[in-house]
């Protein structure tokens, strides 16, 4: 999620930059390790609409213990804000579950290559539904990223259609996300991690009932036996692993959003994908092939470009 933060003045640049350093490593640190569990998750447990609800569940839960325990102070909302913060917690729910379903489907790697378009639907949605303009140098940038994107897609040797649409519909929704929380947080007293709490438990309270009606108990119940079976106790501790990181990681960036603009958080979010992508790759023996690795390495180039771009235009900013 973007926010319309801008980098102020702080009085120690230094610090604050170190500061957001360890903010980048520990959110891509923690996106690592839930991406691993995740999938290992997914392999033995197929019921991405579960699995996507537990972890919203998880994290709502971690929260409201904090804040009965007072480890986090809670904050002060009103109506107002729970009306504003609907639209994103709609497309934060969509966004969810659809890269959950893709990754059930294809490997995490495809996921997030495809995932790494998503400056391009950006710029598509903010020039045809909210009738932006970029200069060329923009839209430029969108070649390798949307031509990147479509060279991994076709020589992947894993396609799945579910699971390229489901990325695909996590770009959009999470761009969606992106511009709601860009009106939602302007001028709230919220910080970023009470933000991101909130977030989990209307997203949670939306797609409770669309997981019932997708997947159900019944097949929860014969699915988690076998996975027992299959792996033993310890795959509870995967679906207990997955479900605190998810919250963990995100809760991190929106933390780093709090001191950042949106602009470097695309740019952090990008590098993130590089270290997922790598990572689940040697940890999942993906099997790739060299054109396909190029064509992931030139839609994360592109996507360098549009924020070299973007940042000398002040688009965005
Ligand atoms: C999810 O399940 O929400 C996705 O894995 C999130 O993708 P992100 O890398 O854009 O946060």
């Amino acid at each position: 999620a973007q926010r319309p933060e801008v980098e102020g003045a702080d009085p120690s640049e230094a610090a604050k930059k170190v500061k957001i350093g360890l903010y980048f490593a520990t959110w891509w640190a923690l996106n690592v390790v839930f991406n691993i569990y995740n999938k290992k998750v997914l392999n033995a447990f197929p019921y991405p609409w579960l699995t996507s609800t537990l972890s919203l569940a998880c994290g709502s839960l971690m929260m409201l213990i904090s804040w009965a325990t007072r480890i986090a102070e809670p904050p002060k909302t009103d109506l107002e804000f729970w009306k504003t913060l609907l639209p994103v917690a709609v497309a934060h729910t969509i966004g969810h579950v659809a890269a959950t379903v893709s990754m059930s489907k294809v490997a995490v790697s495809f996921t997030h290559i495809i995932k790494s378009g998503e400056p391009a639907f950006s710029v598509l949605v903010s020039r045809f539904l909210l009738g932006e303009t970029f200069p060329v140098p923009v839209y430029l940038s969108l070649i390798p990223i949307i031509g990147g994107c479509a060279l991994a897609a076709v020589t992947e040797l894993n396609f799945n259609m579910i699971g390229f649409m489901g990325a695909m519909i996590s770009n959009l929704a999470f761009v969606f996300r992106n511009i709601f929380s860009k009106k939602g947080m302007k001028g709230k007293a919220v910080s970023g991690m009470n933000y991101y709490a909130c977030l989990s438990m209307l997203s949670l309270v939306i797609l409770t009932p669309f997981a019932i009606a997708v997947e159900g108990p019944q097949m929860w119940a014969a699915g988690w036996q076998a996975a027992l079976s299959q792996i033993g106790p310890q795959f509870i501790w995967w679906v207990a692993a997955q479900s605190i990181f998810y919250h963990l990681y995100n809760q991190v960036s929106y933390m780093s959003l709090d001191e950042i603009s949106p602009l470097t958080f695309s740019i952090g979010n990008t590098m993130k994908r590089i270290s997922v992508i790598v990572s689940s790759i040697i940890i999942f023996h993906t099997p790739v092939q060299p054109v396909n690795a190029l064509g992931a390495a030139i839609a994360i180039l592109g996507t360098f470009l549009y924020s070299q771009v973007v940042y000398l235009d002040g688009s965005f900013s």
